[in-house]
């Protein structure tokens, strides 16, 4: 293959300003070591190692002249590809690799195809302008074909090489090839893929890599590098509407108020009318500043600042649109969600979920569906696990900006974060705002919580006693709920197992369900805090997700955590009710202390040590709370 030495000798400012300017395809390599996935990747390196080196050479020889420009320029295009996946936190096994020919430059992610594909694909996939799927000649179609193929598609990768590879150990044979090839062609029309390029090829001895190989005089398509050196390269970013989510609020004094961040479609203009998403004002823009001066366009991938004309109120994870074509605004969303945590999805547990520049409270609703990617059919599930599919409805617990991701993936996409380890647990794919979210308004009422309060002589609360099974919560919330209800107050006390045989009759001792144990005690507490009573919620309540969960329902103070503290061996040398005993004998699985987690409060308002102090010590102590908080008069 050529390469550009001659130039770099005769005219090295031409060589580096071509270099700049040459485009740069993304793309992702799927399939297994023994589909030649490696072979394939090293042979396009070294074919256009030649032309990198001499760059490099080229950029030594002459720093005086042209400084290291060109070659800082290529090293941060290679970076900034990465810079979005360490924003996001993910630990990924992705590796990506940089090439150069004359015409183009390639970044390639090497996804390696063991049990944590998905995690992995998505991530690769992400920024693709192409999918290479590998097939081994030999072998043919496999269930991996398929699932690479789904997961490429589902992300929003439209333009597929089918390399068949190892044509050399099935004799160049034509029928091999068009079968292989027809049988493609079939499946991928069901996931909506349409441009596809199957080349049949031997990347080991390098049949159709670079070079038309004489080997299969029937072909008459491209070579491998031929192709993805002219693919054509359509952004459909520059097509869409114009989104520029803000990413920060540039206030350096008085006089200036610049929103900046990236374009992530369409063209931003002077002059352009746009609404700011969530809030709906609508403003023009003023100037778009750059350190390179004042712009009078700017296109999607470009970084900026703006100024608007009017004093808009504009902050961090707003997004301004196109005021004619602006994003849509929801807080309730169907999804297909990727999850990627050892640790599975907990339907009806709070996490953060971050779309855009914007982070939010997000939960769950059990999936739909799971996706089985092997064989495209839907599948019945309760939960997600590590490298699972599905489709799930999501519902934030505040109204965000989006598009749908096939129309945007930057302002439809999503990734979802453990609130407690601050983990990426998942990726996500927004479909479209759940009708029902606009027809449900919030009703105003006139005789309120505080009137309600006024009423009663006292405030309302949440006093949630949590602990192992035999710490002692039951009883010293019955012994609170009698000193209270003699001092006049109105009281009601939820217990764990009086919920159980009733509303929560459905529920058994699982993560998720215990969940949704205390997801639905909360939402019935608050309810009852309305009301204006001071409720006693007694639950082991093992997870501080969802005792979290319970306290931010509650306005501040309204809510005390009693941590009934027992040492394991205390709780269970007292096993009221033979529970323990029945664990250790293997009778009774997922018991909260034996072989189901206990997270113990690291702050609650009132710690009791049930093994030291009796239950009228801790009833005083929660009464002293109480009236230092307000909540029962002094
Ligand atoms: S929680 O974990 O979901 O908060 P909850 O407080 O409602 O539990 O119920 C706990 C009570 O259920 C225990 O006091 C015990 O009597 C009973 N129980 C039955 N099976 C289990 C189990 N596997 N783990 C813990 N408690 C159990």
């Amino acid at each position: 293959m050529a390469h550009s030495s001659e130039l770099i000798a005769k005219d090295i400012d031409e060589y580096l300003h071509q270099h700049q300017h040459k485009s740069l395809l993304r793309f992702i390599a799927c399939g297994s070591v023994d589909d030649g996935k490696s072979t394939l990747i090293g042979r396009l390196l070294y074919e256009s190692q030649l032309v990198f080196d001499d760059h490099l050479a080229a950029l030594e020889a002459d720093s005086k002249r042209v400084g290291t420009q060109g070659g800082d320029l290529d090293f941060a295009l290679l970076l900034d590809g990465l810079t979005a996946e360490r924003e996001q936190g993910i630990t990924i096994d992705v590796a990506y690799r940089f090439f150069s020919t004359e015409r183009r430059k390639f970044i390639v992610a090497d996804t390696p195809g063991h049990e944590q594909y998905t995690r992995n694909m998505v991530t690769g996939a992400s920024t693709a302008d192409l999918a290479v799927i590998l097939v081994d000649a030999r072998k043919g179609l496999l269930t991996q074909t398929r699932r690479h193929s789904y997961l490429v598609s589902l992300i929003g990768v439209h333009r597929i090489v089918l390399a068949v590879n190892k044509m050399d150990l099935m004799g160049y044979d034509r029928d091999v090839f068009d079968a292989i090839e027809a049988e493609y062609r079939e499946f991928a029309a069901r996931l909506g893929l349409t441009d596809i390029t199957c080349i049949p090829m031997s990347a080991l001895r390098g049949d159709n890599i670079t070079e038309p190989s004489p080997n299969t005089p029937w072909y008459t398509g491209p070579t491998f590098m031929e192709h993805i050196e002219t693919v054509e390269l359509e952004d459909l970013a520059h097509t869409r509407p114009m989104r520029l989510p803000v990413q920060w609020v540039n206030r350096p004094d008085l006089d200036f108020r610049g929103f900046a961040g990236t374009v992530v479609s369409g063209t931003l203009r002077a002059g352009q009318r746009v609404r700011i998403l969530p809030s709906g004002t609508e403003s023009t823009v003023a100037r778009i500043v750059t350190f390179d001066g004042d712009l009078e366009e700017a296109i999607a991938h470009q970084a900026v600042t703006v100024t608007l004309a009017d004093e808009v109120d504009v902050s961090r994870g707003d997004v301004i649109c196109e005021a004619r074509e602006p994003a849509g605004v929801a807080d309730q969303f169907e999804a297909h969600v990727v999850w990627m945590h050892e640790q599975e999805m907990l339907p009806g547990r709070p996490y953060l979920l971050k779309t855009g520049t914007r982070t939010v409270g997000a939960t769950f609703s059990a999936p739909k569906y799971r996706v089985n990617v092997n064989t495209l059919e839907h599948q019945a599930a309760p939960t997600l696990g590590l490298n699972e599919i599905g489709v799930c409805n999501v519902a934030l617990d505040r109204a965000v900006p989006f598009d749908p991701y096939t129309e945007n993936r930057d302002t439809g996409g999503f990734i979802v974060i453990d609130r407690m380890t601050n983990n990426t647990v998942a990726a996500g794919l927004l479909h479209f705002a759940l009708r029902r979210a606009e027809n449900i308004h919030w009703h105003a009422v006139d005789v309120t919580k505080e009137s309600r309060a006024q009423l009663n002589g006292h405030g309302p609360a949440m006093v949630w006693f949590t602990g192992l099974s035999g710490s002692g919560k039951s009883t010293i919330a019955n012994l609170l709920e009698k000193r209270l209800h003699a001092l006049g107050v109105r009281t009601y006390l939820l217990d764990g197992d009086n919920v159980r045989h009733g509303l929560n009759r459905d529920l058994g001792f699982t993560d998720a369900d215990r969940v949704e144990n205390i997801r639905r005690v909360a939402e019935v507490g608050r309810l009852m805090v309305d009301a204006g009573l001071v409720v006693l919620a007694s639950f082991i309540s093992p997870f501080a997700a969802e005792r979290r969960m319970a306290r931010e329902m509650l306005e501040p103070g309204e809510f005390c955590e009693v941590f009934v503290d027992a040492p394991l061996q205390v709780a269970e040398q007292r096993d009221p009710k033979g529970l323990y005993a029945k664990a250790r004998r293997g009778e009774l699985p997922n018991f909260t202390g034996i072989d189901s987690p206990y997270e113990a409060p690291e702050s609650p308002e009132v710690h009791v040590n049930t093994a030291e102090q009796d239950p009228g010590q801790a009833v005083d102590l929660v009464l002293n709370h109480l009236r230092a908080a307000g909540v029962l008069p002094a």
